[in-house]
């Protein structure tokens, strides 16, 4: 395997920090940027000096292929301030893949694992004082590359940037959530984008997403594209129904992403003892579930949203609501797996990454 060896990140620190302005015991979601961003341009076919400068506008001619063609992918991460104010990440080197894997459908050069790495490292190191540590806070971390290249013709950009940006935020949602089981719009399809963390995927979830919540609904439950009759995602979460003392979340697939919180879910429940199942869930199925009694519980899973338990689904224009129920696997799980991101227990799958 080569090793991309990556040139010394050149940093300009800021003269003017911000972080007296922002009140870190109230803090919305994905609202406020830190001091610094890092920032890499491909040209000329290669990506180029690495930078860390203070967080500012990037400037684009309006004939970029990003503001077009809609080449642009990204990650969502969290870094999170231990009580000795040890910064973690987790597992962050998924996130690094998952980005490569991203670009490539979207026709955009894979970046050396080395800029992702150091890039993100580096930026945390100078921003650390931003990483709140009020309970449920954490610095949200967004990796994202676009086309900045110029012209009309509809083809990949030759030139990208590829930005870290950082922000102090509290939770995504702070109460249950009640979703729509989406009988008519798809969020992917087969042969699609849907497991890439591309920009449009977000961008065509808005209109549905605003139907949903015009009608009081928080999020979509989207379905599969040809049938509209098996779960697939929620929002920008993955699903976990339980059924009895079961868990079932459906399998990744070229529809759906392969989200770093669902496979840990995955790993812990069953590491628990819980019994999972990865496979195809129906709406009728679940519907079944809700009138018998057996269906217990639903939360979406993804990084931002962490867990979230939803409270009710509608479907037909019939809403179901979920039972309150003792010994919940959503705040089981959501305490395992934020112990383990936070450093208040013991990690045994390895996944903490220790940043400084
Ligand atoms: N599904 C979609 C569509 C998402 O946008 C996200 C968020 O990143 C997830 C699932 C959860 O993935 P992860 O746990 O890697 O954040
Ligand atoms: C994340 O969970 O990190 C995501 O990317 C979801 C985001 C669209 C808010």
């Amino acid at each position: 395997m080569s090793v991309e060896v990556i040139p010394t990140i050149k940093i300009e620190k800021t003269l003017n920090s911000k972080i007296d302005k922002v009140d870190f015991n109230n803090l919305p979601f994905g609202q406020y940027t830190t001091d610094h961003m890092f920032i890499c341009d491909y040209v000329d076919g290669k990506w180029q000096q690495p930078k860390i400068v203070p967080y500012q506008n990037i400037s684009l001619d309006p004939s970029s292929k990003i503001f077009h063609y809609g080449q642009s992918v990204f990650e969502g991460m969290k870094a999170y301030k231990d009580i000795d104010g040890k910064v973690w990440l987790f597992r962050p080197e998924d996130n690094q893949r998952r980005i490569n894997i991203s670009a490539k459908r979207m026709a955009i050069p894979e970046l050396p694992a080395e800029y992702f790495m150091e890039g993100l490292k580096a930026l945390l190191k100078l921003d650390s004082d931003w990483i709140p540590t009020s309970e449920g806070s954490s610095l949200y971390v967004r990796p994202f590359v676009f086309a900045s290249g110029d012209g009309f013709h509809a083809s990949p950009s030759d030139e990208y940037k590829f930005v870290i940006a950082c922000s102090p935020s509290g939770t995504y949602f702070n109460r249950k959530v009640k979703l729509l089981i989406e009988q008519h719009f798809s969020r992917s399809a087969n042969g699609g984008v849907g497991y890439a963390k591309a920009g449009g995927n977000y961008g065509g979830q808005f209109y549905p997403t605003k139907l949903a919540n015009d009608k009081g609904y928080d999020q979509v439950i989207w379905t599969d594209d040809t049938t509209h009759e098996y779960i697939e995602e929620a929002g920008a979460m993955n699903i976990f129904i339980r059924i009895g003392d079961t868990l079932i979340t459906a399998p990744v697939s070229d529809r759906i992403l392969d989200g770093i919180t669902r496979k840990s879910i995955i790993e812990i429940a069953k590491d628990e003892g819980i019994d999972v199942e990865v496979r195809r869930i129906s709406v009728n199925e679940l519907q079944e579930a809700s009138k018998t009694g057996s269906l217990k519980e639903i939360f979406g899973a993804g990084t931002a949203a962490v867990i979230s338990p939803v409270y009710a689904f509608g479907y037909n224009e019939k809403d179901y609501h979920l039972p309150d129920v003792e010994n919940s696997y959503a705040d089981f799980l959501k305490k395992k797996i934020t112990d383990i991101q936070y450093n208040r227990s013991e990690d045994k799958f390895g996944w903490r990454y220790l940043v400084e």
